[in-house]
């Protein structure tokens, strides 16, 4: 398992909309493994390919509090099949938006079809952390971020942020 780097805003990447996957096969399985690696190194409860710069219609999530043994999950080509009309509304942060958290308004509930890590299809009533998680995910799929969920001048203000402090990284310091 090798940790990836993960792409952040305001990088053009983000914007693309990931493609479906025709087979979970090995190389599917070991993006999946590299995304979850990726994903604990960077503290994060979700991941999508895209955020590692792979346009595929994959996420992981691991919604296990510190300490609590890991549960890891695995969605290829999830699809939401209903969801309830009640929001719920929660600061939700994005690996690829570090150190933001947005207000973002989502259905409270949903059910979502996917086919899991051994291609097997699978269905999930998700409901309060999971639903977002899940929902917030599957906008990367669709080359969504949090950012979408902001005003233009707020969207513009973070993403100078955010690129000034990426200059900053690439700064030899002595
Ligand atoms: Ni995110």
């Amino acid at each position: 398992m090798t940790v990836k780097t993960i792409l952040t805003e305001p990088n053009k990447i983000l914007r693309q909309v990931s493609l479906p996957v025709e087979k979970v096969g090995n190389e599917e399985r070991r993006l999946m493994d590299d995304m979850l690696e990726t994903m604990y190194d960077a503290k994060g409860i979700g991941l999508a390919a895209i955020q590692i710069g792979v346009p595929k219609r994959i996420i992981v999530m691991d919604l296990s509090k510190e300490g609590e043994k890991k549960h890891p999950m695995y969605f290829v080509n999830p699809v939401i099949k209903n969801k309830n009309e009640v929001l719920s509304k929660y600061e939700e942060g994005c690996l690829s938006v570090p150190n933001q958290f947005i207000e973002v308004n989502r259905p409270s509930m949903c059910e979502v079809e996917y086919l899991d890590y051994n291609g097997e299809k699978k269905n999930i009533k998700c409901d309060n952390l999971l639903a977002t998680c899940i929902q917030h995910e599957i906008d990367h799929l669709e080359g969504i971020t949090i950012l979408t969920y902001v005003s233009k001048l707020k969207r513009s203000m973070i993403e100078k942020k955010l690129s000034k402090t990426k200059a900053n990284e690439d700064r030899v310091v002595l």
